[in-house]
């Protein structure tokens, strides 16, 4: 399979050395059909990618890439539950949190389809009954601050869909997510919150996690010393796969919402993960999330490669990471309440492909994942399009946008749209020096002036973006955006043969980290140490001791 892949790929590289040097602007110019040729839908979700680098060829070898790369087995192994995460013997399931009722999905034979449905029925009960103001806290007033505590996968999918779907959050009920280890956060936060309205859920898939057992352990204090230890059981509530460790804790596992091993962290979202901003947006609406995302699945499932917007994703990511040898992936939604869609994808993108070795343990014979990055526009065009447009390397980027705002301010919206259009426009068409020269000349300027300025004023263009248009941020389609990101990282995870879903690389820092607390804190001593740790740890003692 993999001299499959690499003959796919030598003959990629080959078709990219005969065709650099046309233009964005040639293929546009020789082709008025590009636009429809190099785009998929669905439904009213749109994938442009006709101002990238691909012609019909390039996208013949690309989906050959795929089917050498055996992308759709892969794929079908991972919807039926094949324990494809081989260093954790794990199956990948996180499509079947979004499955609909009466689906049929086995994990060593046992169907894991009414575990599912029955915690999503806990979960969308519990989120009902705080929102009716059903359930309450231990003096008997309502909740009004929900406080997600946890981090990586347990934080940043429900903190992103908060901030996304705000429009469907539910008048006087407020979220807040605390992740960071930095007293900072959990203090900024629970400041100004009254604890009898305060509902503290603990998130974490393996309740181990040093950032959110702390930050757990410090509301709890903050609870008890305002409520007495008895508010704690109405308080608090557990998110996790790990009932023990919830126990051990301290924490009623009553109060508890499960998820399990098939759930990667950074795919938790659709689990009881989600909870938080369940009870901001109702049951309903996460429903429609979860649908959403299912639509994807079931698109990713059966739609020819060509056609298919997740596989077509991928395939043109890994266009531009191997072929075109381009190091960083930018994600500019033209959608505000995406601010923090791009720290989500980075998780999601960087966790799952920063890998350096394949399923089979040898090293990758291809880069893998790209940096992932990104701010709405149009903050980012004040801010780092300069390097985008004018600098020296090339980024390829995903522009986002929505037809349909929920508000409409004066005409912000059509200015919104403009701009997105006006940077994909002026990253495919760049401006050349002559045009530069012209433009300086019509405003008035002397041929010393013009010869002075326009290098400086030009473009080099061809830079390649890809849109993604879609009618409305709603639930449906937060779930949909979501879901093709996922696939697409799988698509490409499978193309790198490597495996998309362990986290091996986060361990090392985590283990020198509870190594180095009690030399930071003096209770240990720095022997042992490098130069530079040694050093700045007595540094850092020496201005704290002051
Ligand atoms: O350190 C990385 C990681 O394991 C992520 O994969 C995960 O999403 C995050 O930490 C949080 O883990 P947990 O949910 O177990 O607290």
């Amino acid at each position: 399979m993999t001299a499959a892949r690499d003959a796919v790929f030598a003959r990629l590289a080959e078709h990219r050395n005969a065709t650099e040097g046309v233009s964005l602007r040639e293929l546009f110019a020789a082709d008025p059909k590009r636009f429809e040729t190099f785009s998929a839908a669905q439904d009213d979700l749109l994938y442009d990618f006709s101002k990238t680098h691909l012609t019909a060829e390039t996208l013949n070898l690309l989906v050959e890439l795929a089917k050498a790369a055996d992308v759709e087995g892969q794929r079908d192994a991972m919807f039926s539950g094949e324990k494809i995460n081989t260093t954790e013997n794990r199956a990948v399931l996180h499509t079947a949190l979004r499955a609909p009722e009466g689906s049929r999905i086995l994990v060593d034979g046992e169907d894991v389809m009414p575990l599912v449905l029955a915690e999503r029925a806990k979960a969308a009960a519990f989120a009902e009954a705080v929102r009716s103001g059903e359930l309450r806290g231990a003096t008997g007033e309502t909740f009004t601050d929900i406080v997600n505590i946890g981090i990586g996968g347990s934080d940043l999918g429900p903190a992103m869909a908060a901030i996304a779907l705000s429009p469907y959050a539910q008048d006087g009920l407020t979220g807040h997510f605390v992740s960071n280890v930095d007293g900072a956060h959990i203090s900024d936060t629970l400041k100004g919150l009254d604890p009898a309205r305060t509902l503290i859920l603990v998130a974490s898939k393996t309740f181990t996690t040093l950032e959110t057992m702390s930050n757990a352990k410090a509301a709890r204090a903050w609870l008890v010393e305002k409520l007495g230890e008895d508010a704690v059981a109405k308080h608090f509530a557990a998110i996790s796969t790990n009932a023990e460790a919830v126990a051990a804790f301290g924490m009623d596992t009553e109060r508890m919402f499960q998820f399990w091993d098939w759930v990667g962290g950074r795919y938790s979202l659709w689990s009881v993960i989600g909870l938080s901003f369940e009870i901001l947006i109702g049951a309903k609406n996460f429903q429609a999330f979860l649908d959403g995302a299912h639509e994807i699945d079931a698109h990713f499932r059966l739609t020819p490669l060509k056609e298919n917007i997740p596989v077509l994703m991928g395939l043109v990511g890994v266009w531009h990471r191997n072929i075109c040898g381009w190091p960083s992936h930018a994600v500019l939604p033209y959608d505000q309440r995406l601010a923090r869609f791009a720290a989500y994808l980075q998780q999601l993108d960087m966790e799952s492909n920063g890998k350096s070795v394949t399923r089979e343990g040898a090293p990758v014979t291809t880069k893998t994942g790209p940096v992932v990055w990104g701010e709405p526009g149009t903050n980012g065009q004040h801010a780092f399009y300069q390097l985008l447009h004018q600098g020296t390397d090339v980024v390829p980027a995903d522009i986002l946008m929505a037809a349909v705002p929920h508000e409409s301010v004066g005409d912000q919206h059509a200015m919104l749209l403009a701009n997105a259009l006006a940077q994909g426009e002026a990253f495919m068409r760049g401006r050349t020096t002559a045009e530069a020269a012209e433009v300086l000349r019509k405003a008035g300027k002397s041929e010393a002036e013009i010869a002075a300025l326009s290098p400086h004023k030009t473009f080099p263009g061809s830079r390649p973006t890809a849109a993604i248009a879609y009618r409305t941020l709603d639930p449906r389609t937060l779930g949909r955006l979501i879901a093709l990101y996922e696939h697409k990282v799988f698509v490409q995870g499978v193309i790198w043969g490597i495996n998309s879903f362990d986290q091996w690389g986060v361990e090392l820092g985590k283990e020198l980290a509870s190594r180095l607390i009690p030399v930071v804190k003096g209770e240990a001593p720095t022997d042992g140490l490098d130069g530079s740790t040694k050093g700045l740890v007595e540094h850092l003692a020496a201005l704290r001791a002051d």
